[in-house]
């Protein structure tokens, strides 16, 4: 068993350390993000304004982080671009959130996760 976790432990740095190497984004901060899209997608569905607003903030926060990290790799505007899209969206939930419109708050919620993908197209390695 010992052996197992130990060969695990292994295992996983070997991958973050792929990962990590030649600046590459944390992937505690990306998996941040997927946890607040999840829970503001379903706290949207719940017209839950409160918590709504508190993972959008969140993840506008998130998404300043994340377009520094392309600002200074630098030669990637298209992801440079796309954070300041989410960023974008993130605002658009809190406003319409705080006007009770959940609906357009929930097309921008829509839009938020297509950017994700869109650069997971371009920059994620598989
Ligand atoms: C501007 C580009 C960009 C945007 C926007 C973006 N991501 Fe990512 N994401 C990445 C990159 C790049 C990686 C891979 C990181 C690496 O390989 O270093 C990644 C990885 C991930 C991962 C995998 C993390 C892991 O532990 O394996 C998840 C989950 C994720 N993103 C979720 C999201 C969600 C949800 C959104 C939208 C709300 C989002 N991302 C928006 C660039 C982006």
């Amino acid at each position: 068993m010992r052996k197992v976790l130990v060969g695990l432990f292994v295992l996983s740095s070997l991958i973050a350390g792929v990962c990590f190497a030649d600046g590459d984004l944390d992937m505690d901060l990306m998996q941040n993000i997927e946890d607040l899209n999840k829970s503001l997608s379903s706290n949207l569905s719940l017209k839950d304004a409160k918590a709504s607003t508190a993972d959008a903030k969140e993840l506008n926060r998130l998404f300043i982080t994340v377009e520094e990290h392309f600002v200074k790799r630098g030669d990637a505007q298209n992801a440079v671009d796309l954070s300041k899209k989410s960023k974008d969206l993130t605002v658009e939930i809190i406003t319409a959130v705080s006007a009770n419109k959940f609906d357009a708050a929930t097309d921008s919620a829509t839009s938020l996760s297509r950017t994700c993908r869109t650069c997971h197209t371009f920059y994620k390695k598989e």
